[in-house]
């Protein structure tokens, strides 16, 4: 599976509610096609993406796990169903904290199989909005294999959709 639940729409209202102010850094991971990447620049942010698979100029060949880039030089990190897809949520979570700036916000919308919260608190982030997508990722899923999407992904047991928005808590740095 290529894209994700709800579409740019999705990605729009997910921007919204994190509230970023203008001209925000932000790194979108697992970015794709570049579309979350081309709708942030055209809000006005920095934005740059990341994939192992790049499918767009706009997005540059990386591993979200080990990004290479430095630490706290992102206002924001945006993910849409990378994180999951990765294999390594705790990896991809603590990367996400190093690359954002102490405050810095995750803009997330992802596939869990627990709740989340325990996951991302002790990754060193305060949720600020979460909101559960299931239905949604339930008919994407549906449409997906309906389709015969080739590389719908088999997921076992029960899984949620969510969408959150988190804030970095504590600073790394020297005191
Ligand atoms: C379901 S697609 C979502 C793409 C995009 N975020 C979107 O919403 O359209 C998952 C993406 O995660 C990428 N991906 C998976 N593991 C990755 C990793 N370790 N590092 C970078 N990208 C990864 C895949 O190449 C794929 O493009």
């Amino acid at each position: 599976m290529k894209g994700h639940p709800g579409g740019g729409g999705h990605t729009r209202r997910l921007i919204d509610l994190a509230a970023l102010p203008p001209g925000e850094r932000v790194l979108d991971l697992g970015a794709g096609a570049g579309e979350a990447v081309a709708l942030l620049r055209s809000l006005g942010c920095e934005a740059q993406g990341l994939d192992l698979e790049p499918r767009s100029p706009l997005v540059a060949c990386g591993d979200l796990l080990r990004t290479g880039l430095p630490s706290e030089s992102f206002g924001a990190v945006l993910s849409q169903c990378a994180f999951f897809a990765s294999g390594d949520v705790p990896g991809a979570l603590a990367e996400s904290r190093r690359l954002l700036r102490p405050g810095g916000r995750l803009l997330l919308s992802d596939l869990f199989f627990e709740p989340p919260e325990p996951l991302i608190e002790k990754a060193g982030f305060r949720i600020l909005y979460a909101e559960d997508m299931t239905a949604l990722w339930r008919e994407y899923y549906l449409e997906a294999l309906w389709r015969g999407d080739g590389d719908c992904p088999t997921v076992r047991g029960k899984c949620a959709y969510w969408l959150l928005i988190c804030e970095k808590e504590g600073n790394d740095g020297p005191v």
